[in-house]
């Protein structure tokens, strides 16, 4: 294996690792793989920023023999204490003996907390600068974005932020810049990875993204901890990152069901049918079809969501409840909604997902509708009703 560092600039390489074949991230599938990115700074100090996941230690190493040898690296900085970038850090801390070692101030708690060891690490806070002799870096704390640990470093000579994994995606690819891979994938997994990761944490974004404004930096080049570098029209995934976070509505309703003899499947094609007499978009998400990345990604533009599921032993059914617990737990906003699905005997399941929908803030519009065994004519008129509703609700608020 070759291994090579890639250059990023005239003194900054990447040397991380590619995951080809990791497709489920604590939950969030990841269809193209991943990447662990580190970057070394060939400055007077030479600096090692991030590392990556404990499994990937000997491609990172190699990455770096290709340029120097790494018992030369002066100074190591952790930008987030994840495994995923720290899992080999405090191993090569032992391993290279860099004559510093440096974290956020809670990056040194949270590393502490992990590996349990005792080799000094320095605490670094926003606005701290570090001499690299021949160049200079700043930091800057982004506290729950998306970890209490998380931190910018900011080359200011190369202006080059390196984000952790900010402005990230899981893609694993032959390619480092985002402007040699297509657009529609860019797009996707950059929009996808926001959903699954950074859509708690929405107000802090733009927070954040006034903070870097006003800090004045100069930036032409972002440099993430997953996926390609962006060195091209930053100002694009700025905007995208503002659009997300702030979750202007759309008139996209999702409709997101599981089904046990097809009633609520029925249901919920009948709500389809409504939404589109009404003029509003569908995305009709059978948990069947569909994985729960994916309908967060659909519901990162959407006004509206719709959940249905059957009755089952006086619940939900589990694909139902899983999905529902994955998207609370994110807390999407803005958003519309109503439960439905059919029962046979005792029928809880759409209280229960009325009272989720209820939970996670959604302005429920409709009382659930719920059918017995399966939808007569009456029953699916009623459907396509709070199809119509929503899709006109939706039109009032765009
Ligand atoms: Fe890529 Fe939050 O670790």
């Amino acid at each position: 294996m070759i291994n090579k560092a890639i250059k990023v600039s005239e003194h900054v390489y990447w040397v991380g690792a590619i995951d080809w074949t990791i497709r489920d991230f604590h939950g969030y599938t990841t269809k193209r793989g991943s990447s662990y990115n580190a970057y070394l700074i060939l400055a007077d100090k030479i600096t090692l920023i991030d590392t990556v996941k404990a499994p990937f230690k000997d491609e990172l190493l190699s990455r770096i023999s290709s340029l120097i040898d790494p018992r030369d690296i002066d100074f190591m900085i952790s930008n987030h204490s994840e495994m995923d970038h720290s899992g080999c850090f405090a191993e090569l801390v032992k391993e290279l003996k860099p004559e510093k070692a440096y974290a956020s101030t809670m990056g040194v708690k949270t590393l502490a907390n992990h590996f349990n060891f005792t080799d000094e690490i320095i605490a670094l806070k926003t606005a701290d600068e570090l001499s690299l002799g021949n160049m200079k870096l700043s930091f800057m704390e982004t506290r729950m974005l998306h970890w209490p640990d998380s931190m910018f470093t900011y080359l200011e000579d190369e202006n080059l932020l390196f984000s952790q994994d900010a402005f990230g995606m899981h893609l694993a690819s032959s390619e480092r810049f985002v402007d040699e891979i297509d657009e529609n994938i860019i797009n996707y997994e950059a929009a996808t990875y926001y959903a699954n990761i950074l859509l708690p944490y929405s107000q802090l974004v733009l927070n954040l993204i006034e903070q870097v404004k006003n800090a004045g930096l100069d930036i032409w080049i972002i440099a993430p901890d997953h996926g390609p570098i962006w060195r091209k029209d930053l100002g694009r995934i700025l905007e995208l990152y503002q659009q997300w976070a702030n979750q202007k509505p759309t008139s996209k309703a999702v409709v997101l069901y599981d089904t046990m003899w097809h009633s609520t499947e029925r249901m919920a094609r009948a709500i389809e049918e409504g939404l589109i007499g009404g003029g509003a978009k569908a995305e009709v998400m059978s948990m069947r079809a569909h994985h729960r990345s994916e309908v967060v990604y659909e519901l990162l533009d959407a006004g509206a969501l719709i959940a249905g599921s059957p009755t089952l032993n006086n619940n939900i059914l589990p694909s139902m409840a899983d999905v529902m617990t994955y998207l609370k737990g994110l807390k999407p906003k803005n958003l519309l909604g109503a439960a439905f699905g059919s029962y046979g005997w005792s029928g809880e399941s759409t209280a229960y997902l009325n009272d989720i929908l209820a939970e996670m803030k959604i302005e429920l519009v409709s009382d659930p509708i719920k059918t017995k065994y399966v939808p007569d004519p009456d029953s699916l008129t009623l459907c396509y009703n709070l199809g119509l509703k929503i899709a006109e609700k939706l039109k009032e608020e765009l």
